[in-house]
């Protein structure tokens, strides 16, 4: 059986561990010869590969595993490149939560400003990277990227490097229904869904359940509960924020019932409920960093010290599962439906051929291939979609041009933000907080 070199881009990140171990519980369909972790920030990686390390060891003992500072020996003759690099880290996450907050506009790290200011940081490297697999990685190398915001870095790649090997993928779905588990009694690998948006801006059309419909049933529980059952399987989005986040898909249920949104819906669709609900001094960014990485790095200490650390430290749940899961498809050519991020040509009749859509695909040994053909979506959707869509690409158009005029657009065109005097006041402090990140833009 072939074996492959895999790359982690962004090992310093703190779900590393975690899709480690998602990776080797699959090492008899999916062999590695080696498994590389490659950061920017070595001590960061340095650290969490104490962790990392230990998984490997535990789940695959003699597997080579080596840590890089250096693109050339990370990328070198690799067949993957699992990216996750988080440009600006928590640090600027926080920034991109709080300066739009601090100006009352929604600030969250992928959707309105916040994540357009993620972007802008984060076109760049992204292309460094996809470089890195091009002039060093095997010919056939594919890079699956989960790197956020993913939507605009889709439609960035799509049009920097439109022949490269890039499949975005996003968990949310899949956290979705691992969700929905709980009120299916099933596994989520037994929930085949229908799905059309962008990425983080998207509804399911149809749940069904080993080829039973059973959408209605969701969405009943949902207009009561919202999407939160009574056992919070999925660990990921566990904390208070994210609680708050499924019960509100509630209220949009009882507005719309025709489909089941994404739970990124909330930010255009209940505004103003969700700006109630958020701090402008304490927000997700220091969640995270109190939280999920703060376990972490406890954990890493600990073991450190005693060589024990406690298990419940990172896990590994829909996340880590998913990218392997979309890896292992495509290469052993299993044809398996996933929802991915893919150039539109004519798979959602209308809308624009060239938009980046998340939709269902076959992961197939040549990459992605649609689910669906000239596919006609309601015109609400339809609005919402373009609207959005066109703020993504005016903001790659601002990177692309270092034009002020384009960033100015991409914020008004959001639906998070409520005019375009608002838009101006927001760019302008991003600007300032992103100087060592963004391109220039000139007016
Ligand atoms: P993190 O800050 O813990 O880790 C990110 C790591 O990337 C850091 O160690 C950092 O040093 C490194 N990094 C930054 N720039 C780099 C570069 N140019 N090259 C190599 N490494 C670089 O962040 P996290 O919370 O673990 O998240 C990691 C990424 O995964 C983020 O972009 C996040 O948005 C994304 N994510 C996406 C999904 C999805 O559904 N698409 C789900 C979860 C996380
Ligand atoms: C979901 C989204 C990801 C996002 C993550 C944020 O899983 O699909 O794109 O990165 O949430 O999670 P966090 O725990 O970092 O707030
Ligand atoms: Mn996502």
């Amino acid at each position: 059986m072939k074996k492959y070199i895999v790359v982690i881009a962004g090992g310093g990140s703190t779900f590393t561990p975690g899709v480690v171990k998602a990776l080797l519980s699959k090492k008899n369909e999916f062999k590695l010869d080696e498994l590389r972790v490659f950061d920017i920030d070595g001590e960061r990686q340095r650290k969490i590969s104490v962790i990392t390390k230990s998984v490997v060891d535990e789940m695959d003992p003699g597997l080579l595993f080596t840590e890089h500072t250096n693109p050339e020996s990370a990328f070198q003759d690799a067949d993957f490149i699992f990216a996750q690099i988080r440009t600006g880290k928590y640090a600027m996450r926080e920034l991109d939560e709080k300066i739009p907050l601090s100006l009352g506009t929604i600030g969250q790290e992928t959707c309105g400003p916040g994540g357009m200011a993620y972007a802008l940081r984060a076109i760049k490297p992204m292309v460094e990277l996809v470089d890195y697999m091009e002039k060093y990685s095997k010919k056939d190398c594919w890079m699956i990227n989960y790197s956020n915001p993913a939507s605009i870095v889709a439609e960035a790649m799509r049009r920097l490097r439109p022949n490269s090997k890039v499949l975005n993928i996003c968990d949310m779905p899949v956290g979705m229904m691992q969700k929905m588990t709980d009120i299916f009694k099933c596994d989520y690998e037994e929930i085949e869904p229908e799905y059309f948006g962008l990425n983080h801006f998207g509804w399911f059309t149809s749940l069904k359940v080993n080829g039973v419909e059973r959408i209605d049933e969701m969405k009943s529980f949902i207009k009561e509960h919202g999407l939160f059952p009574e056992t919070n399987y999925d660990l990921q989005h566990k904390d208070a924020s994210w609680q708050k986040t499924y019960k509100n898909m509630k209220y949009i249920l009882n507005l719309f019932d025709d489909y089941v949104p994404n739970t990124y819906m909330q930010y255009y669709l209940l505004g103003d409920l969700v700006l109630n609900q958020l701090n402008k001094d304490y927000t997700r960014a220091n969640e995270v960093m109190d939280g999920r990485e703060a376990t972490l790095f406890k954990a890493i200490d600990e073991y450190e010290k005693t060589g024990n650390y406690d298990r419940e430290a990172f896990h590994v749940g829909a996340h880590g599962l998913f990218i392997v899961d979309v890896a292992n498809s495509l290469v052993n050519d299993l044809n398996k439906k996933y929802l991915v991020i893919v150039e539109n040509n004519g798979a959602i009749k209308n809308l624009p051929n060239d938009a980046m859509i998340e939709i269902p695909c076959l992961i197939t040994k040549d990459g992605p291939v649609s689910t669906y053909k000239n596919l006609e979506i309601p015109t609400f959707n339809k609005g919402m979609i373009e609207q959005q869509l066109a703020s993504e690409k005016c903001l790659v158009d601002a990177y692309m041009e270092n034009s002020y005029d384009k960033a100015l657009k991409a914020l008004t065109l959001n639906k998070t933000v409520s005019s375009a005097l608002k838009a101006k006041d927001i760019l302008d402090s991003l600007i300032e907080a992103n100087k060592d990140f963004w391109p220039e833009l000139r007016k």
